[in-house]
């Protein structure tokens, strides 16, 4: 089966890709399909932004849209920079320097307390226009340096034990992260959802 996934990030369609292969799903982005489509992630929830995005695309293409709104949530900030972990320190800033930035906001916080967690929804909507949520959660901490060198976004500062996801493999990572997890609970729910009449 194919499912388009809302969105324009490579990073996040790898992860889609690799992590729903073994279901038989096959997964086009965005930019595969020619849609250059600016969406405003104006809701104020992870399930608000994803299903935004998911509901956008399918309005556009009649098919089955996959979405997921995914963020960096940090207990010393309140949660912060949460749904706005993209956007944090301006749309445009470079990953390194907006891990600079977090680095910086909590260069007096204790060890004990640089607790954090990835968050995921994954927002399905079928062919007919109907919607699903899935959730996946990943504790961790923020380090105080990056290490390693893979994946993208936030990863070489969120630890998992003394691993950050960029020094985990790929199987390591889907294994444990938000996005692996919401992105299961979806595959495993899909074939019931599509045989729905
Ligand atoms: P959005 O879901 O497109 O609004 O973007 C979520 C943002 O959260 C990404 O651009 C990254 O900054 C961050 N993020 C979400 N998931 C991950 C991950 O698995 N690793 C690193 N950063 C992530």
């Amino acid at each position: 089966m194919e499912i388009i996934v809302a969105t324009k990030n490579k990073g996040k369609l790898r992860e889609f890709s690799r992590i729903l292969a073994p279901m038989d799903i096959q997964v086009v982005g965005m930019e595969d399909l020619d849609i250059h489509l600016d969406i405003e992630e104006n809701g104020e929830t992870f399930y608000d932004n994803a299903k935004i995005k998911a509901e956008a695309i399918h309005a556009l293409t009649g098919k089955a849209v996959v979405a997921d709104d995914s963020g960096l949530c940090v207990d010393a900030l309140g949660g912060r920079p949460g749904v706005y972990s993209a956007r944090y320190g301006g749309e445009d800033l470079p990953y390194p320097q907006k891990i600079a930035m977090l680095l910086e906001e909590l260069k007096d916080c204790p060890p004990e307390k640089r607790t954090a967690q990835f968050a995921c929804v994954i927002y399905f909507v079928d062919e007919k226009g109907r919607g699903y949520g899935f959730e996946g959660i990943c504790p961790g901490t923020i380090g105080y340096q990056c290490k390693g060198e893979r994946g993208f976004g936030y990863d070489p500062i969120f630890y998992v034990g003394e691993e950050s996801f960029s020094s985990l493999t790929d199987e390591q990572k889907d294994a444990c992260s938000h996005r692996g997890k919401a992105l299961r609970a979806f595959a495993q729910a899909l074939p019931e959802i599509l045989n729905r009449p």
